[in-house]
């Protein structure tokens, strides 16, 4: 078999989206869209990739910046055979006329449904025709806004029409073209060469290739995606909603397959990158975002956000979390309502309640923060006893500063400690403490004014109080 080469079609504003950000970079399933085209070019084609970018094109740089592609620059979006007709500089300046010995696969940026499987299989169906030109084809309910596909009455490929150019009667054709083609390169870029805007959109249409090629009697083939929603192409923000919608079922039924239970799979949002260990049991309305790790036996109650957070196993998070850039480890419990945020580690079997909130905090192991607290730049040992409404005071109005607590330390509740403050192994603090000094090892530390009782002091007070009420009454 030939060689293959990989264009991807990344150029256009994508005017229908009514954005400011260029579509293909719109993220679908937390990723810009333009990623899915040029993953599967990769796959493909490893090395031999082209992406043609043209709007917002250096935002389109930094996206590609580390992966191994050639980015060709569309200055004017003229249409997608101008857009393909950029890239062949990329494949001649490999050496004389490499491009003509190359059979290219054209994808579209706005594709994001379609599989590696069905590539292949329209790789396969033009090998075995000996095509020059083949495009994956759908039958669709609603086919309007896609390019139409005229057969003859034998059934082979005449040529396709798009929707802004088609008559009543092709507009009731319902196969439509996916924007997916295998083109040997010997044909393609001469057909290129010859296109002719002569249309209603003034542009240089990709697909005019069609019709050039069967005029040239050369052989072209259609294959029909046996799924037709991988030929989904974004154009409006409704189909990319449906896009997610799908790209979300696929990554949540992979998750399935692999072991994890969703008791409501429908409700819950899944990134790509997400991994969720077996016999985990997320329930309804979960988020799980960026490459967070899920460990295998824990439990995600409702209402949780998990964000690039890695969980060990046996972690329950309970309902009504955010938790972001955080480290949970083995059999530790998180919630309700707690907010761990960037830089958090909470140690094997820890325990953080409800309305806690941690930043850069290490909450050690067997340690627990039950109730109402702040912990932020601290370092907590093992067996910690985080009493509720503790606080630590770690900002001074311009810098940041720690508090290190060590292993068995017993916080009464309603402390203060006001950093840079260190509580020694093994010490206690009163309740309503506030720290500012050091506590040394096995210490009792109180920082709080001292009782005052006064017996029978109300007595009094509330005879005299009475006396002033019944002596303002009179008046009115
Ligand atoms: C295109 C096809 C249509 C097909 C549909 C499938 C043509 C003329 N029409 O229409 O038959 O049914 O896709 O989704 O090809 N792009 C560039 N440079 C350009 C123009 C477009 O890079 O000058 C890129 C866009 O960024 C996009 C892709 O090519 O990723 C497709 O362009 P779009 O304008 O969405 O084409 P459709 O009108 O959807
Ligand atoms: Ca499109």
């Amino acid at each position: 078999m030939k060689k293959l080469a990989a264009i991807v079609l990344a150029a256009g504003q994508g005017t229908r989206m009514r954005s400011k950000l260029a579509k293909v970079l719109h993220p679908v399933c937390g990723r810009p869209m333009a990623l899915y085209a040029v993953d599967l070019a990769e796959t493909l084609a490893k090395g031999r990739v082209a992406v043609v970018v043209g709007h917002q094109a250096e935002k389109m740089k930094d996206l590609l910046s580390d992966r191994k592609v050639d980015l060709v620059v569309q200055a004017r979006q003229l249409g997608t055979g101008h857009a393909v007709a950029q890239a062949q500089s990329v494949f001649q300046s490999r050496g004389g006329n490499a491009s003509s010995s190359l059979r290219f696969v054209i994808l579209s940026g706005d594709t994001p449904l379609l599989t590696e499987a069905t590539v292949q299989a329209l790789l396969a169906a033009h090998e075995h025709d000996r095509a020059t030109v083949s495009m994956l084809t759908a039958h669709l309910d609603r086919p309007a806004g896609y390019g139409r596909i005229v057969r003859g009455r034998d059934g082979s490929v005449w040529k396709i029409i798009e929707d802004k150019d088609a008559s009543p009667s092709d507009r009731r054709l319902t196969e439509v073209n996916a924007g997916t083609y295998v083109v040997e390169g010997e044909f393609l870029f001469s057909a290129l060469a010859a296109l002719k805007p002569a249309n209603a959109q003034k542009e240089y249409y990709l697909t005019d290739i069609v019709e050039a090629a069967i005029r040239q009697g050369k052989k072209v083939t259609a294959s029909i995606a046996s799924n037709p929603i991988e030929a989904l192409g974004i154009n409006t923000r409704a189909e990319m909603a449906e896009a997610e919608r799908v790209l979300r079922g696929r990554i949540r039924k992979r998750l399935m397959d692999a072991g994890a239970t969703f008791l409501a799979p429908e409700t819950s949002f899944v990134d790509e990158s997400v991994k969720v260990g077996r016999d985990s049991v997320v329930h309804p309305h979960v988020t799980l975002e960026g490459r967070t790790i899920i460990g295998e036996d824990c439990v995600i109650r409702s209402h949780s956000r998990l964000v690039e957070s890695v969980l060990g196993d046996g972690v329950t998070v309970l309902d009504g979390c955010v938790i972001e850039g955080s480290r949970l480890e083995e059999g530790c419990r998180v919630g309700p309502f707690a907010h761990l945020r960037p830089g958090t580690i909470v140690r094997r079997n820890a325990r953080v309640g409800n309305f806690v909130e941690l930043k850069k905090t290490e909450l050690g192991e067997g340690s627990k923060a039950n109730h109402l607290s702040y912990l932020g730049d601290a370092r907590i040992g093992k067996r910690v006893n985080v009493g509720a409404g503790t606080i630590t005071c770690n900002y001074d109005g311009i810098n940041k500063h720690q508090t290190v607590i060590d292993d068995d330390v017993f916080i009464g509740s309603d402390v203060s400690l006001v950093a840079p403050v260190k509580v020694g192994k093994g010490a206690v603090i009163g309740a309503g403490s506030v720290v500012t000094q050091d506590v040394a090892a096995d210490a009792l530390a109180l920082g709080r004014a001292r009782q005052v009782v006064k017996p029978g002091w109300v007595k009094g007070w509330r005879e005299k109080a009475k006396k002033v009420s019944s002596h303002s009454k009179g008046k009115h």
